[in-house]
Order: C-alpha cells, then structure tokens, then sequence
C-alpha cells in the first residue's frame, strides 16, 4: 500500500505544575538533552513521519526555533504554533495547521522515550481502524473512588489500560472532531466531562471505537521529579546494553 502523508503534532505548551521547576519540564535536561529534543529526534529520523508542528507555550516560539529545532537540526519542523491554556486548546491550534489528507500522530513532549517501533505498529492499525492510541495494559490493581474516598469498584485488571501518547487519527477525523469540540465544550465542562486526552475526543464526540495499541512501559510521561531518575535509568540501562 501506498505510504500516506503523516504529521506529528509535538504538544510542549504545558507548564508543568506538577513538577514544580521553574522551567517547564519539557525543556529541562535529562542526560544532558531537553526533553523535548528526545521525541523531536525520533520523529525527524522515522521513514514514517513527514512533517512536525511544534506547540509550546506563548513567547517560547523563537526559543525553540533556536535552542531545539535549529541546534538539533529538526528539519521536519514545518511550523512552531502558540498552544492554549489547557492541552486540547494547544493540540487545537496545532490541528489548525495540518493538512487534512493523511494521519496525524499527536504527541506529548514529555514523554521522551517514543520509539520507531511504536510508530509503525500505530501506522499500521491506524490505516484499519482510522483511530489508535499507544497504551499498556495495567499492572497495578485500578479502583474507581467514590467522592468520600472509598473503593467503589475494582474494573478487571486485564481489560485497564494507561494510555499514551502518541494518539494517531486519521487526519480529517481528527479534525472534525476537535471542531466538534470547540462547539461543544462548554457544554462539556458544565456536565463535568474534561477532555485530558484525544481519543476521548473522538469516542465522545465522534462515537468511533478507538484501537488500543502496545506502546511501551519505558514510555512515561514525565510529570512529577521522581520521573526523571526512571528515566535516567532507562538511558543509562539501554545504553550499556546497545
Ligand atoms: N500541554 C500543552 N498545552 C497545555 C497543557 C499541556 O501543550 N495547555 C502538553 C505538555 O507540554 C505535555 C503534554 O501536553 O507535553 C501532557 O501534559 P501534562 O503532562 O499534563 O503537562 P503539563 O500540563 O505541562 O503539566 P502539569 O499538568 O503538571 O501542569
Ligand atoms: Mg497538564
């Protein structure tokens, strides 16, 4: 089958409360590298990925130009946009700029450790299923809370996944989806439903099934400090063994 065209959207607006640093996560060093340049490298290397939007936060734009997609040599970046205030605002303003033909492979800066792998079983489902998401099935026993702070249910373990990023569509869904989103989210916000990732865009508002695919349990998100020393155990372990 003939490659289709394919756009990543890398989502570095965020401000990582979190984390707590007064730099946002995404730039901060890990085994001397920020962030952010860590998933930007892997898609400027894959075969499958043609162009990438870059989202960071209002007045980084030239930062980043300079500090990550020039002095890492990121020539895939075809355009750095202004995220919003909340993540479906920033991945808003990055669909905006995405052709409408072919897929898009929505990706959270903070998670460094995206592979090659990862990225061709997604393009793979993808051309089948029009919506995928990279995730990992639980290890832990989930319960749901009730709001007093009890155990209200115990979901069966082998059907709970984490979800990931990246979260791949097919281009033009995505995009209707999200502006269905726009409309909608007043609407949404008032019913107490909030959007923290895209597939749930998709299955609240499209009403497609959306594909759960093996991502990887290296890839974390980098959230709270503790992040970083797993991920730099990961570096350090995968690199005495390549
Ligand atoms: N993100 C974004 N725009 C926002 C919020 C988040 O582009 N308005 C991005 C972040 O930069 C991150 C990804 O979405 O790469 C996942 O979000 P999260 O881990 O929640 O990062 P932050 O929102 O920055 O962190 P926190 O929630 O702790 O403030
Ligand atoms: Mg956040």
């Amino acid at each position: 089958m003939e490659k289709s065209y394919c756009t990543a959207v890398v989502l570095a607006a965020g401000r990582g409360n979190r984390m707590g640093t007064e730099v946002h996560k995404q730039y901060l060093l890990l085994a001397g590298k920020p962030i952010v340049c860590y998933s930007l490298q892997v898609f400027q290397e894959s075969d499958i990925i043609d162009e990438i939007i870059l989202v960071t936060g209002e007045g980084e734009e030239d930062y980043c130009r300079k500090n990550f997609v020039e002095k890492y040599g990121i020539t895939k970046v075809s355009r750095i946009v202004t995220g919003g205030k909340e993540r479906f605002h920033s991945v808003w303003n990055g669909l905006r700029e995405t052709r409408e033909d072919g897929y898009v492979f929505i990706h959270d800066s903070a998670r460094p450790f995206v592979d090659e792998e990862m990225l061709s079983r997604l393009y793979e489902i993808v051309r089948l299923d029009k919506a995928c998401v990279a995730g990992m099935p639980v290890k832990d026993t989930i319960k749901i809370a009730d709001k007093e702070g009890y155990a209200a249910r115990t979901p069966d373990r082998s059907l709970v996944w984490q979800i990931q990023t990246p979260q791949v569509f097919e281009s033009a869904l995505i995009i209707e989806a999200y502006e269905k989103l726009m409309q909608e989210k007043d609407r949404l916000a008032a019913e107490g439903i909030r959007i923290t990732d895209d597939a749930m865009v998709v299955e609240t508002l499209m009403n497609l099934p959306v594909r759960l695919v093996q991502g990887s349990y290296e890839n974390i998100k980098i959230t709270t400090p503790e992040d970083l020393l797993t991920a730099e155990a990961f570096l350090c372990h995968y690199n005495i063994l390549e």
